[in-house]
């Protein structure tokens, strides 16, 4: 197997994969991103990966290297896991590292193999790839597409990739299936392993690839449900985190993503629900997903709420240009867009930050994991080493990561380092009787403050 592209996608991927027994090789045209892989440094913060890829480059059964043609002779199955980010000049989804990866890899191929796509896309883009690799492929070879979407969350992913908890096929042929079937053979054999069982989804190229997408779509809109009730707990005094329980019991409801807080970032969900809506309405649909621009405008207003909450616990008055905090000093607990991972991609944490420093406030910040991109992010933020060197001398803490670190910190300590014992959690994760036990005001996103 060959997994084109050695971002989150294609390294969880091929790590898990070698784990599960084939003979993988790892593709990405950065070389130095590749010569890092290759000597069993992972570039990503990922439990558990780092040991799998040095385990399986051992093994001899991973490799990696930044040859299309190393990978054309090696590989029946070529995952494509190349990044589909938003393009700068719309919502819809930037398919460039798709074709040239395709049109790259197609004219190097001999024999027959699949083309297996993972990345999340547009629909329609399957099409779009085999007339790529009808053009670029030779024929006589009878390379074949296929669209297998993925759902690993980071910071879960090597779980996920071992033992999903689904797996769609989206085929033309029998023989494209078989070979789907194949390839998640040690999957399928783990689950009988452990008595479980990998329920199989087989469609069209259509079917599969909005499943992903409408998944997203899905999940993203529980979070801003659960968000728009919190403004509504919020005018009335009521508990949104109560509210989320009582609903979560009723189990065509379920309890999970109802987490209120500053709301969806990262790498996936925001760009996809654009994405999908851009899609929608190139097709004439538009009207059916308009709600999801709903979703991406409330989730918007959760971190400029999160300024407001700062000027009002502060005292501080708003003009026509928002609040004004000059000289505020505010410790940030947290940079990256959730727990567990390394990734600041449209963390909503760093946009609140550059919301509070554009209204005069001054802001350092501390993560476990997220320092070193943040810093390339928001290079104008301070950044302490630590919890306490964060909050040393801050007039206010924001808790904007739902890092264990911060839910075990100890409020009474903590209390000894700050000019002023306030404290908003946008993760609603701390426990609130701990910190006014402490002598701290606390205010939480859609929660009475205490
Ligand atoms: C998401 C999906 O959960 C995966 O299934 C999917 O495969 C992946 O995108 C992808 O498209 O590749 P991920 O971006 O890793 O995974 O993160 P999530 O765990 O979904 O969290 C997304 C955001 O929602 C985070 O900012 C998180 O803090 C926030 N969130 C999550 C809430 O605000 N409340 C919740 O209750 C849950």
């Amino acid at each position: 197997m060959a997994f084109l592209g050695c971002g989150y996608l294609g390294t969880t991927y091929a790590v898990c994969f070698a784990e599960l027994g084939y003979d993988v090789v790892g593709m990405d045209v950065n070389a130095e991103k590749v010569a890092k892989l290759a000597a069993g440094d992972l570039p990503i913060h990922e439990p558990g990966l780092e040991a799998l890829l040095r385990r399986n480059l051992d093994s001899g059964r991973l490799r990696f290297t930044t040859s299309y043609e190393d990978i054309a002779e090696f590989a029946d199955v070529h995952f494509i896991c190349v990044g589909t980010p938003q393009r700068p000049d719309s919502d819809a989804a930037d398919l460039s590292q798709v074709e040239t990866c395709v049109t790259d890899l197609a004219p190097h191929l001999r024999r027959k193999a699949l083309i297996l796509g993972k990345s999340t896309v547009p629909v329609g883009t399957a099409e779009w790839v085999e007339t790529l690799v009808q053009r670029h492929a030779p024929p006589e070879a009878g390379v074949e597409v296929a669209w297998s979407p993925e759902f690993l969350q980071e910071g879960f992913a090597v779980e996920d990739v071992l033992r999903p908890n689904r797996v769609v096929f989206g085929v033309k042929s029998d023989w494209a299936r078989d070979m789907l079937y194949a390839v998640h053979k040690g999957v399928f054999e783990l689950a009988a392993v452990e008595d479980r069982e990998v329920p199989v989804v087989v469609g069209d190229f259509a079917t599969a690839e909005l499943v992903k997408v409408a998944a997203n779509a899905f999940l993203a809109t529980k979070i801003s449900f659960i968000n728009a009730m919190a403004d509504l707990c919020e005018a009335t005094g009521g508990d949104v985190t109560l509210l989320a329980r009582a609903i979560g019991y009723d189990d065509r409801i379920g309890p999970k993503f109802l987490r209120a807080g500053v709301g969806f970032g990262g790498g996936c969900l925001p760009k996809d629900i654009r994405a999908f809506v851009a899609r929608a309405e190139e097709l004439g649909v538009g009207d059916s997903l308009r709600f999801l621009h709903e979703v991406d405008r409330v989730n918007a207003r959760r971190r400029t709420k999160v300024v407001q909450m700062v000027a009002e616990m502060c005292g501080r008055t708003s003009g026509p240009n928002g609040p004004d905090l000059s000289g505020l000093r505010v410790a940030i607990l947290g940079v990256t867009f959730k727990a567990n991972s390394d990734d600041v991609r449209d963390s909503p944490a760093l946009s609140v930050a550059r919301k509070l420093m554009r209204a005069g406030a001054v802001v350092t910040a501390y993560d476990p994991e997220g320092m070193i991109p943040a810093k390339n992010v928001v290079p104008d933020a301070a950044y302490a080493k630590s919890v306490n060197e964060a909050l040393a001398g801050a007039d206010l803490v924001c808790v904007l990561t739902a890092w264990e670190e911060f839910r075990h910190a100890d409020p009474a300590a903590l209390a000894e380092l700050v000019s002023h014992r306030r404290i908003i959690d946008g993760t609603n994760s701390v426990d609130p009787t701990l910190w006014t036990g402490a002598g701290w005001t606390y205010r939480g996103m859609g929660r009475p403050s205490i």
